[in-house]
């Protein structure tokens, strides 16, 4: 798997399949979660629910079944060996560039989760139309809590057994998969608990936090736009 997305890919003189494939997946899911934004900008809830759920349930899928087979930190890797321009240059300019992308993905995905549980608690279908609705969200934040450690500890776990049926399972994957699924339900719960100290209304709290989410994956889309550009575009990777 790993040598066939290092196959020459199509977009750019040096660009890999494997980083072609995701630039393309990126700038479309994207466009997907801005034509959500304008659903609910236009007041057309239910129309924003289906857009943005299905784009952040493929983007999810996909970000955990591309860096499985990549394996994590690919990327990080991949600048720190295959930044082919000045060395200069990397340290001023492409090493910020890639650890801010990072960032602004981590935090984008974990607030992905957060939104599409806080969508759910926040809003109620009238005839054929969604809207949001004032006061607090739906279940406690102690509620909340619970379930969010509980699904961090099964859903890992869930997807670690369907591994195994692929691959040998070693201490390493098991703690792997563990570590990450509990790293996200704690950022998921930080969330709820210092969004609800900032908004308690649900319905701001969904606006606010959201319009936040949207920008990030603007940012998401810009860095990872000039981190294709420096890595593939200008100079040839130092590794293929
Ligand atoms: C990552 C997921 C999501 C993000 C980033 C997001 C973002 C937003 C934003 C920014 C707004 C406010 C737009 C504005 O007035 O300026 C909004 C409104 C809304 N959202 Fe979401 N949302 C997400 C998921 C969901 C889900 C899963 C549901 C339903 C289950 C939902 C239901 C709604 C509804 C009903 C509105 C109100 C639309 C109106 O004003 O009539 N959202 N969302």
């Amino acid at each position: 798997m790993t040598a066939w997305l290092k196959q020459p890919g199509f977009l750019s003189p040096y660009g890999t399949l494997g980083a072609d494939m995701s630039y393309v997946l990126a700038v479309a899911f994207t466009v997907l979660f801005l034509v959500g934004w304008r659903f609910a900008r236009r007041r057309r809830g239910q129309a924003h629910h289906v857009v943005t759920l299905s784009a952040m349930a493929a983007m999810l899928a996909y970000f955990v079944a591309y860096y499985v087979n990549r394996g994590l930190g690919a990327l990080a890797f991949e600048g720190e060996e295959g930044f082919g321009g000045p060395p200069e240059l990397y340290e001023s300019l492409f090493r910020p560039l890639l650890t801010f992308h990072i960032l602004v993905v981590t935090i984008g995905l974990i607030l992905a989760v957060y939104m599409i549980v806080l969508g759910f608690r926040t809003s109620v279908k009238r005839g054929e139309e969604r809207g949001l609705v004032a006061g607090s969200p739906r279940g406690t934040a102690l509620r909340f809590t619970g379930w969010a450690l509980l699904a961090s500890v099964v859903l890992p776990m869930a997807l670690f057994g369907v591994r195994v049926l692929f691959t040998n399972p070693t201490i390493g994957k098991f703690l792997g998969w563990l570590i990450s699924g509990v790293l996200v339900g704690l950022g998921v719960i930080a969330i709820e608990w210092v969004g609800r100290a900032i908004y308690p209304d649900g319905e701001r709290r969904h606006r606010a936090l959201g319009t936040f989410t949207m920008i990030l994956y603007v940012l998401a889309l810009l860095t990872s736009t000039a981190t294709y550009v420096l890595l593939y575009v200008i100079w040839p990777p130092l590794i293929g």
